[in-house]
C-alpha cells in the first residue's frame, strides 16, 4: 500500500498519511507513492482509520510520532477545519478541510478539492469553464470544497440544486459575493446548462438525482464526482442523454492529492501518467 522514494540512506523518511472513516479502499496511498517516486522524495504515506469520535486524539497522536501532514476524508472535513490554526482561502470559504500540514507548532488547513475538480475539467480535460451555465447536484462537503475555485474561473453562473432544498439555498447564499449563483431543489432547474456537475452521494446507491430531461444543453458535458471500475450512473445519464463527454471523478482525486503533495512538498506533480496507471 505504500511505498518510499529513496534519496540517501540516512535522510529522515516524512509521514504522511490520509485519515478517514472507513478508508480501506482509499487510493491515495498508492497516488502519493508514486508521486514521490516521480518527484524523488523521501517519504512515506499510508492509510489510517479513525474511531468516528476520536478524529482528534487520531490526529495528535500522529503529529507526536513526527507525521508532517495528512490528508482527510469523509467523515472527518468539519472537524479537520475547526481544529487548523490557519487556513487557505478555499477551506476559509467551504469549512472543511482535506489537507492537514503541521509546521512547528501551527496545524495548517486547506482544502484542494476544488483545485483538483477545476484543473481536471480544464487541463485534463479541455473544458473551459469561463462564461458556462453551471449546474451543480448536492450540497454536501464535496460541493461545498469546489464552490470557491469553481467561481473563481468567472462561470457565467451557477446553480445548485439539492434534494433538501435549504441546504443548497444556503450554499448559495454563503458564495454569493464571489459570482452569480443560485440554490434550489431538482424541480427548480429550467434552463439548459452547459456542465452538470454530481456531487451527490446518489451514484454510489446507483440512482441519478431526479433531474428533467432537458437540463442538458446540446453538446454539454456531464461530471460526476464520484468514480468507479465501471461507469456511475450519472456518467451513463450522461451518455443516454447525448453529452458530448460524461466524466467520471477519478481525475479529480489524482488532481487533488496532487495540490496537497504541492502544499507539503513544494514540487508539482505531474498527474497523467498516475492517472493513467489508475484507470
Ligand atoms: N473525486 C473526488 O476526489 C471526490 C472528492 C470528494 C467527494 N467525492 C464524491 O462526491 C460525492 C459526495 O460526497 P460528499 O462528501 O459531499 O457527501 P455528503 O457530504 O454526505 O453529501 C451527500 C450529498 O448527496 C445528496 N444525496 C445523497 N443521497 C441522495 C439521493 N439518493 N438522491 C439525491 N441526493 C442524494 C445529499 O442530499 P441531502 O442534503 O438532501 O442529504 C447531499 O447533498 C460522493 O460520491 C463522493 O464519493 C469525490
Amino acid at each position: 500500500m505504500t511505498r518510499i522514494a529513496s534519496q540517501t540512506s540516512t535522510e529522515q523518511t516524512d509521514q504522511y498519511a490520509v485519515i478517514g472513516n472507513p478508508i480501506t479502499h482509499s487510493k491515495s496511498p498508492l497516488i502519493h507513492a508514486a508521486f514521490a517516486e516521480q518527484t524523488v522524495q523521501n517519504l512515506h504515506y499510508s492509510a489510517m482509520l479513525a474511531p468516528r469520535e476520536g478524529f482528534v486524539e487520531s490526529v495528535q497522536a500522529f503529529r507526536q510520532q513526527g507525521g508532517k501532514g495528512l490528508n482527510v476524508t469523509v467523515p472527518f472535513k468539519t472537524e479537520a477545519f475547526h481544529l487548523a490554526d490557519e487556513l487557505n482561502e478555499a477551506a476559509t470559504r467551504a469549512e472543511a478541510v482535506n489537507t492537514l500540514s503541521f509546521v512547528e507548532d501551527k496545524i495548517l488547513g486547506a482544502n484542494t478539492d476544488g483545485i483538483g475538480l477545476v484543473r481536471d475539467l480544464q487541463e485534463n480535460h479541455q473544458i473551459q469553464l469561463r462564461g458556462k451555465r453551471i449546474l451543480i447536484l448536492g450540497s454536501g462537503g464535496a460541493v461545498q470544497g469546489v464552490l470557491q475555485p469553481l467561481l473563481a474561473t468567472e462561470p457565467q453562473f451557477v446553480m445548485i440544486a439539492n434534494r433538501t432544498v435549504e441546504k443548497a439555498t444556503h450554499l448559495a447564499q454563503r458564495f454569493q459575493d464571489l459570482g452569480d449563483i443560485h440554490g434550489g431543489g431538482f424541480s427548480d432547474i429550467q434552463t439548459p446548462f452547459d456542465i452538470i456537475i454530481n456531487g451527490t452521494a446518489a451514484s454510489l446507491e446507483g440512482i441519478v438525482p431526479p433531474v428533467s430531461d432537458h437540463c442538458l444543453a446540446e453538446q454539454g458535458i456531464c461530471y460526476d464526482m464520484m468514480y468507479a471500475k465501471q461507469d456511475t450512473a450519472f456518467v451513463t445519464w450522461g451518455k443516454q442523454h447525448h453529452a458530448h463527454a460524461s466524466l467520471d471523478g477519478l481525475g479529480m482525486l489524482v488532481e487533488q492529492a496532487a495540490e496537497s503533495f504541492r502544499v507539503w512538498r513544494g514540487i508539482m506533480p505531474k498527474t497523467s501518467n498516475v492517472l493513467h496507471d489508475l484507470r
